[in-house]
């Protein structure tokens, strides 16, 4: 069998659209461009395209974008004045720090800073807190699009076994809220798991998150499964891959996202998403 490939760019581009539309109808009506701020601090180049990605898809929408660059050693005073200024700025609707940041930082301070309201990342524990509820307001942005992307192509979700793998605060945590509140039944591995095949092969959703290049082999999978890969890795060669090794889970997998070109792109477009709703928020 060979799996279906769920295409994040395909996706992204209809979404998009409608995203551009709306973000048009709002400045005609209200004199409103959405705008998103996005602070790099340091030299990390992986880091660097991700935001100068995010800026481009902020200009091809029609939102307007502020990128702040710091250098590795910038003061973290520097960059706590510089976040409170865009949160007093009401022209300014998202504020995004793209992590990880520098050793001298202590991220969860600086997340902690960004107003909750302008939080499109939906890191601040303000908005953590409400997605536990089962009452979110901005949910971070790659698990919102594995949701989109698992609904675009109507994969039950009820009573489904979902595992995902990693336990990170930007993908395997929300995941993991996210899939609950659709009632699967939610497990969660990391690096400390017992026998992590055992657990991979019940999964009818299978999410990938941890950054371990090709780590998910065929034999890990369960045959029809639908396999979700949120890595992005490089190969000794300095190819792109993800934490799924394609090649094999394709021949046991029902459906599966290849990288490039699957829950990358997903992770912009909720960004851009996540804007247009705290500009449109602005108007109460
Ligand atoms: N670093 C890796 N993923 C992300 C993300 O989704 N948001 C931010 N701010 N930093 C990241």
């Amino acid at each position: 069998m060979t799996a279906r490939i769920l295409d994040g760019n395909a996706l992204s581009q209809i979404v998009r659209a409608d995203l551009a539309e709306k973000a048009a109808a709002l400045k005609a009506t209200q004199n409103i461009v959405p705008c998103l701020a996005v602070i790099l601090v340091g030299e990390d180049p992986a880091s660097a395209v991700y935001v100068r990605n995010k800026v481009a898809a902020c200009e091809k929408a029609g939102f307007r974008s502020i990128k702040e660059s710091y250098p590795p050693n910038v003061e973290p005073i520097v960059v706590l004045g510089k976040i409170a200024a865009l949160n007093a700025d009401p022209s300014v609707h998202g504020i995004l720090v793209q992590l990880p940041l520098p050793r001298q930082f202590d991220a969860a301070a600086v997340l902690e800073a960004i107003s909750p309201e302008k939080d499109v990342d939906g890191f601040h524990a303000e908005n953590v807190g409400a997605l536990m509820q089962g009452n979110p307001r901005f949910v971070p942005c790659t698990p919102c699009g594995v949701m989109k992307m698992l609904a675009s192509e109507n994969v039950p979700l009820k009573g489904a076994e979902a595992v995902i793998v990693g336990r990170s605060n930007i993908v395997g945590k929300p995941m993991a809220m996210l899939l609950l509140a659709e009632s699967c039944t939610v497990t969660i591995c990391h690096s400390r798991t017992r026998d992590l095949a055992f657990h991979t092969r019940r999964a009818d959703i299978l999410v990938a998150a941890v950054g371990q290049p090709k780590m998910i082999t065929g034999d890990m999978i369960k045959p029809g499964a639908t396999v979700i890969d949120v890595g992005i890795n490089r190969t000794p060669e300095g190819k792109l891959c993800g934490d799924v090794d394609f090649e094999s889970a394709k021949e046991v997998a029902g459906l599966i996202t290849p990288v490039p070109g699957g829950v990358g792109p997903m992770t912009i477009t909720m960004l851009l998403a996540n804007t247009l709703e705290a500009a449109e928020r602005t108007l109460g």
